[in-house]
């Protein structure tokens, strides 16, 4: 050791449990072991669930390594500057800013999508609308070019994720806010999907035409409802935009206008699959029922809870 590894300043308060402390001096140089240790004491003691993890996580995050490469390697060194950082997202964690908005990455089907506070941070449950729409395209003609709308694409990762299972899909993804979309882009860049994706800065549906273009209209629309605030977690009520998070008083209002701009878009006999809060399916289900849609089909996530519904325009046939 040379005096270079100890901070003669005497800094004591709020240091790394695991750092080796002497009364005049403290070591700044640490191993990754000892960090995390000291992260999972802290983040345990602020209650952020599954602490070592994402002790494990900032520290990957500090080093440029993946998580499994802190697990294997305990020994390996920070240097003081690394330690500073590494303090300081710890701290943010502890202070209740989103694990995902520090490290700014979310995984999502499978994929690593760049995330920041203008996009509301992919959820698990969000992956059924990729899984329904992958099933269903396997009913269209094989000779079809899919053709998609993602409204409300926020980080991009509905639409991206199709396409990039989907090498014959083509997308229009649509936000209302510039900022998300500027993400969204940036993430179909990292997927080498650019190519076949457009995206447009619109209220809903409204930039497109009404006449019938579209194979999919998938959206996960913002639908927490204003009036009942409180309900909602306060991780993303403080963190996550506001207008992903809540739809309007009830919750309903972008369904309500989504529906049939929808319907009017849609060719006949495709579908128009969304996301839907806790307790909104049959709502949901009823107002596409009455604008014509016939609803195939309630997917519920991993908890039981009905998550996504998929509803097909009528075709001609059924009309008559
Ligand atoms: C719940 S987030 C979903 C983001 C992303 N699709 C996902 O599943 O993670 C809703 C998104 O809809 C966007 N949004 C809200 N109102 C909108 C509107 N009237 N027109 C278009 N997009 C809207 C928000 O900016 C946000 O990005």
């Amino acid at each position: 050791m040379t005096n270079d590894d100890r901070d003669m300043t005497n800094e004591t308060t709020n240091l790394p449990g695991a750092f080796i402390r002497h009364s005049s001096f403290v070591i700044r140089h640490s191993t990754v072991g000892e960090v995390v240790r000291w992260a999972a004491d802290e983040l345990s003691h602020a209650e952020v669930e599954c602490a070592r993890m994402t002790g494990e996580l900032l520290v990957a995050q500090v080093l440029g390594w993946t998580r499994e490469r802190v697990i294997a390697h305990p020994e390996g060194g920070l240097s003081p500057e690394q330690v500073d950082l590494f303090r300081t997202l710890v701290r943010r964690r502890c202070s209740g800013e989103p694990l995902q908005y520090i490290t700014g990455e979310r995984e999502f089907y499978g994929l690593r999508f760049k995330v920041t506070p203008s996009v509301l941070i992919p959820r698990p449950e969000t992956e059924f609308l990729v899984g329904e729409v992958l099933r269903l395209s396997n009913n269209l003609p094989r000779t079809q070019s899919v053709c998609l709308a993602d409204v409300g694409t926020g980080s991009g990762c509905i639409a991206i994720a199709v396409l990039h299972n989907l090498p014959g899909c083509r997308a229009w993804a649509t936000d209302i806010s510039a900022p998300a979309l500027e993400v969204a882009r940036q993430n179909a860049m990292r997927f080498a999907v650019g190519d076949r994706i457009r995206f447009v800065c619109a209220d809903l549906l409204e930039c497109f035409p009404e006449r019938p273009a579209f194979d999919f209209i998938v959206s996960n629309p913002p639908y927490g409802a204003r009036g009942n605030r409180e309900a909602v977690q306060a991780i993303v009520r403080d963190y996550e935009p506001e207008g992903a998070v809540f739809g309007g008083p009830s919750g309903y209002e972008a369904y309500s206008r989504l529906i049939p701009q929808a319907e009017r878009r849609l060719l006949p006999g495709a579908y128009l699959l969304l996301e839907v809060g806790f307790g909104q399916w049959e709502e949901v289900a009823r107002m596409a029922e009455h604008e014509g849609f016939a609803v195939d089909r309630m997917v519920e996530d991993l908890q039981g809870i009905p998550r996504c519904i998929v509803a097909r325009r009528e075709t001609a046939d059924q009309r008559r």
